[in-house]
């Protein structure tokens, strides 16, 4: 999209699966290279349940003082699908509002990451989905994933939906990685980096709480 700066929009195999803390490790990253990093989640859904939201998160880890609303337009206390959440309030999510939020996020700002909701094809209203927003902000993919068993099928599926629709899928992040990974974890690693031709990463277990201990997870080139 015309306007954005350089940036990632990080996607997940599902929900829970680590999207907000591997977005939070990218914007930390790049905005302890010197750069103003902005955060952006379409929709918050599940504030009801009283742990740290998803835009709190990213906005610590970017060192950036956007609003909650600038960060997330939308966010809803059930944990629900947004375009449920959003109908039990009464409302639609709006992709041009969106797309707008997105823009002006950006705005001066040297890099921007994105977060999604969910999975790929979780729906934001109900005929535009994630992977629809993921195309009009163009920015590259990251896949947030499990370590563990039956995460081959769900990475490889998002990876192909993501190519599918022209976008590059930078890389996938597998998180949080074991200090003594398993059989499996390793072979998964592996194979996800063989039949998913993508780079294959890792995030130990983090102190959520200390983003100056966390390692560096490099997606785009230094700004
Ligand atoms: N590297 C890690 N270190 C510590 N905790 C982790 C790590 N990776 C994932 N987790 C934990 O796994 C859980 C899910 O992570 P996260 O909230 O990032 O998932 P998500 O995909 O963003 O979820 P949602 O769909 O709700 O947005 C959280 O409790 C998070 O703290
Ligand atoms: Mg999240």
């Amino acid at each position: 999209m015309d306007g954005l700066p350089a940036g990632v929009f990080v996607t997940g195999t599902g929900t829970e699966v680590g999207k907000t803390v591997v977005a939070a490790v990218i914007a930390r990253t790049l905005a302890s290279e010197g750069g103003a990093v902005a955060v952006f989640k379409p929709a918050v859904t599940g504030l009801d349940e009283g742990v740290e939201p998803d835009h709190a998160l990213l906005r610590r880890a970017a060192g950036s003082n956007q609003s909650d609303a600038e960060i997330a337009p939308y966010r809803y206390g059930p944990p629900a699908s947004p375009h449920l959440a959003a109908a039990l309030a009464g409302e639609e999510i709006d992709p041009g509002l969106l797309r707008e939020a997105a823009r002006a996020a950006g705005a001066g700002a040297d890099a921007l990451v994105c977060e999604g909701v969910g999975g790929f094809l979780v729906p934001l209203s109900p005929d535009y989905l994630v992977r629809d927003l993921a195309v009009d902000l163009g920015l590259p993919v990251v896949v947030a994933a499990s370590p563990g068993l039956g995460t081959i099928n769900h990475t490889l599926l998002t990876l192909e939906s993501v190519r599918a629709v022209g976008l590059e899928a930078r890389s996938v992040v597998l998180t949080p990685w074991p200090r003594r990974p398993s059989e499996v974890e390793e072979s998964n690693r592996e194979t996800i980096a063989a039949l998913g031709r993508a780079p294959v990463l890792t995030l130990p277990p983090l102190d959520l709480a200390a983003p100056g201990s966390w390692p560096a997870l490099q997606a785009l080139t230094p700004l």
